[in-house]
């Protein structure tokens, strides 16, 4: 399977133009920014390869795109969680049974008798038992993913080129950081705007290093500063994907993009930029994961 270049499309939002990348809409099964990151899994031939490891939560993006890629490439995959809850488990919703559909093995720590942390556990006693198995980091943080996002880069310079913007700025939001952080090294020539929706900025920055001792590659962290936990419900997160969604009719996710705007509303008013700059917001999908999101909020508000 090979996607095409995603489209983009652009939006007025607090009466500034913005285009969207919508990479929401690469492929119907295999799409956001984990299609972009898995992408050099699924192009290249792993001959050896029967099976992937993966971690994270039952309710993960990464689980679902994970599964997609299993079954394209027929292999198995052996997803460990922490833990699933038990009205998930009952009621399959989003990610989760879209992934068992595709016959993803989804292994609760719960169910395993050790102490050690899931990272620990694959490590030191899943991979040692397993042969031609293919591992691949929590919310694909790994070197991997720069084959996919430097195809996404590409994808934006030619745009930018052909549109003769040379004011771009980039923005969307970072969760390990892996996509800003290659999007920017491999665009160099624009400034990509994030904010960090998991961990906080220190955290964030620790990611970046991790990836790139270069601060040049670095994005710049936007931070209104309030602090944000990463999976709780805020009012203003809820109502900032309302109010695209009625203005726009486009659907945004809500565990990542309502900050990210709430941070680019901000830098949107303090205007420290040229009046030539072109914003680029990256939709980077996710949306298999607001149907639960959108049943807690409707709960809550
Ligand atoms: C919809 C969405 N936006 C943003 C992110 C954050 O991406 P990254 O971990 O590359 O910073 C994710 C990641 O997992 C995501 O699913």
């Amino acid at each position: 399977m090979k996607y095409i270049n995603s489209p983009i499309s652009d939006i007025k939002f607090d009466d500034q133009q913005i285009y969207l990348k919508r990479d929401d809409l690469l492929h119907i099964d295999f799409s956001g920014n984990k299609a972009r990151k898995f992408y050099y899994y699924l192009i290249n031939e792993f001959k050896d390869i029967t099976k992937v490891i993966g971690y994270g939560s039952a309710q993960a993006n990464s689980l679902h795109t994970f599964s997609v890629l299993a079954k394209l490439k027929n292999w198995k995959l052996d997803f460990y969680v922490d833990h699933i809850a038990s009205y998930i488990k009952d009621n399959p919703e989003g990610n989760y049974k879209s992934a068992l559909e595709n016959g993803a093995n989804i292994i609760s720590m719960q169910d395993i008798q050790t102490n050690k942390k899931t990272l620990d556990y694959i490590k030191e006693d899943v991979l040692p038992n397993e042969k031609n198995v293919a591992f691949v980091p929590e919310g694909g943080r790994c070197k991997e993913a720069e084959y996919g996002i430097s195809i996404l880069a590409e994808e934006i310079k030619t745009w930018a080129e052909e549109k003769s913007y040379d004011e771009l700025k980039i923005v969307l939001p970072s969760g390990t950081g892996t996509t800003a952080l290659f999007l920017q090294k491999n665009l160099p020539k624009y400034e990509v705007l994030t904010c960090a929706c998991v961990g906080g900025d220190d955290y964030l920055k620790k990611q970046f290093f991790e990836l790139s001792k270069d601060e040049k590659n670095h994005p710049r962290i936007l931070n209104t500063g309030k602090k944000y936990h990463f999976g709780k419900l805020y009012k203003e997160f809820y109502e900032m994907y309302n109010e695209l969604y009625s203005s726009t009719n486009v659907e945004f996710e809500l565990l990542y993009d309502p900050q990210a705007w709430i941070n680019f509303r901000e830098y949107l008013k303090n205007k420290d930029f040229s009046s030539n700059t072109q914003f680029l917001y990256i939709h980077q999908g996710g949306l298999l994961g607001n149907i639960t999101m959108l049943k807690r909020y409707r709960r809550k508000f």
